[in-house]
């Protein structure tokens, strides 16, 4: 299995990616998890996280607080979509779990450090906060990580928070532009691949019917997340966003895509935050990521339920 850490700001869509990655031990080994704020504050981030790792029965896997805000902008969360609470939709006991003392930057260097360079990929399904605080405080990890996998962006589908930017690069575009900058090998999963990973309502029964806790609790928190897709753009379910991260880990033939130029957006106010995605090869502009434009998505959910129905 490869090594991961699974940066967070759950977020249903994070805790359903969080269950598809300790359901799959033989694929992948989550070392630990860093939480940043997002979708909704870094306390509740945090809470979230501890909340889904009992969930698993998965009590001893480091939980670790990040950053409570991006480097240089003010917070924006997105409470619209995802309650309240970043998990709204089931009933779940608070946690008994302990977050790590120490910071999740530190515990990111450290880490990185201390396992053979090159044997640890980063899994970003928030902002991408507490990873560039990492690259900016220990530059020396920048060539230890394996790969960033993240999940940010979008280029033909362009924004959700705003007319341009995809909410976890607009939340933090200054961590965004240092990491699509760092030189490490990063793989994109925009909104182009995740708008296409929907949970349809027969999808949905699928996790109901594992009639387990985790396959309530999934159906319900993706049965509350849809809501804001489908009232608002008449979508057919709610996009898994950040499970697309782990199922690239699981099973890369899922997905396809192209190794192209990515920027971050840094300035603009009107455009702040977009991935201006070099597509079409139309810059000589060097490579720096693979870029996801296509997924299977039967294959997607056959995959996450089947291994959803082993927790
Ligand atoms: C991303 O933003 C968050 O709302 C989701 O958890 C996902 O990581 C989608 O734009
Ligand atoms: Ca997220």
């Amino acid at each position: 299995p490869r090594k991961i850490i699974i940066d967070t700001d759950p977020g249903q869509d994070d805790a359903v990616a969080i269950l598809m990655a300790l359901a799959s031990p033989e694929d992948v080994n989550v070392l630990g998890i860093t939480c940043v704020a997002g979708n909704v504050p870094l306390p509740l981030t945090s809470k979230n996280s501890l909340i889904i790792c009992e969930l698993a029965g998965a009590t001893d896997i480091p939980v670790y607080a990040g950053c409570d805000r991006p480097m240089g902008r003010e917070l924006v969360t997105a409470e619209h979509v995802h309650g309240e609470t970043g998990l709204n939709g089931p009933v779940l006991p608070d946690p008994k779990m302990a977050l790590k003392s120490g910071h999740a930057v530190d515990y990111l260097i450290e880490t990185l450090r201390d396992e053979p360079a090159g044997t640890v990929i980063l899994c970003a399904l928030g902002p991408l906060t507490n990873i560039a605080t990492a690259l900016q405080k220990a530059p020396d990890i920048a060539d230890r990580v394996q790969q960033i996998v993240l999940m940010g962006g979008a280029y033909f589908e362009v924004g959700n928070i705003t007319p341009t930017a995809e909410f976890n690069i607009y939340v933090d575009p200054q961590a965004a532009d240092i990491v699509f900058k760092s030189g490490i090998d990063i793989v994109v999963m925009p909104l182009d691949v995740t708008h296409k990973a929907l949970v349809t309502s027969p999808r949905n029964t699928a996790f109901r019917v594992l009639n387990t806790p985790v396959g309530r609790a999934v159906a319900d928190m993706t049965d509350f997340f849809e809501r804001f897709d489908k009232t608002k753009y008449g979508s057919d379910g709610a996009p898994l966003h950040d499970p697309c991260v782990i199922a690239y880990l699981i099973d890369p033939e899922l997905f396809s895509g192209r190794h192209i130029n990515v920027e971050i957006e840094t300035t603009s106010e009107l455009t702040m935050g977009m991935t201006v995605a070099d597509w079409w090869g139309v810059t000589q502009r060097p490579a720096n990521a693979l870029f996801i434009g296509d997924l299977d998505a039967d294959g997607f959910f056959t995959l996450l339920t089947e291994r959803l129905a082993r927790l």
